[in-house]
């Protein structure tokens, strides 16, 4: 509770120093990766690698809605290098893109949420929530090997 009072009051100062005493590297990574361990279970679950499960998916889409909610606040201007962050310098230069990107992949996992009632329409939902990942990663973040 404290902590996301933190990184509302950041968000709405747009005062990344708020967060100073934390570590927003550390911080992003980790969201970023219960996004990818959430996202994993839903991908192998549209692919039919998984059964459907949806309390699976809807305990993922909450991994996700969070991740969206909170990692956008933890690309303050002193978080450009350091920390073996992929993040690119290209997320300072096009910020409002970026954090658009955000609230656009928040809205397309809250209409999930609110959507997804069965396997028919989780098929129908994953794609438009998955697309956020590789579009905003393809402009944004650093190809891993
Ligand atoms: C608006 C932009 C954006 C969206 C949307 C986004 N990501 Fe990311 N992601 C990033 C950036 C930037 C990094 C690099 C962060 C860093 O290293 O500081 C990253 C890093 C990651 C990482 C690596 C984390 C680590 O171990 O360092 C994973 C995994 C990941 N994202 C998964 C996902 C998945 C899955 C989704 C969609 C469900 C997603 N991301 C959506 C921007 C985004």
């Amino acid at each position: 509770m404290k902590r996301s009072v933190i990184v509302a009051i950041a968000l709405a100062c747009g005062v990344g120093a708020v967060l100073a005493d934390t570590d927003p590297i550390a911080e992003r990574r980790a969201l970023m990766k219960h996004d990818g361990e959430a996202a994993k279970k839903l991908f192998d679950m549209s692919k039919g690698k998984a059964p459907f499960d949806l309390a699976t998916v809807k305990e993922s889409l909450k991994t996700l809605d969070e991740g969206a909610t909170k990692t956008a606040a933890l690309f303050p201007d002193n978080s450009k290098t350091g920390g073996g962050t992929a993040a690119l310098p290209a997320i300072w230069q096009n910020k409002a893109d970026f954090d658009a990107r955000f609230v656009k992949f928040k809205k397309d996992v809250e209409a999930a949420q609110a959507g997804v009632v069965d396997e028919a329409t989780f098929k129908k939902f994953a794609p438009t929530v998955f697309e956020n990942c590789g579009g905003c990663h393809e402009l944004y973040k650093a190809k891993s090997g």
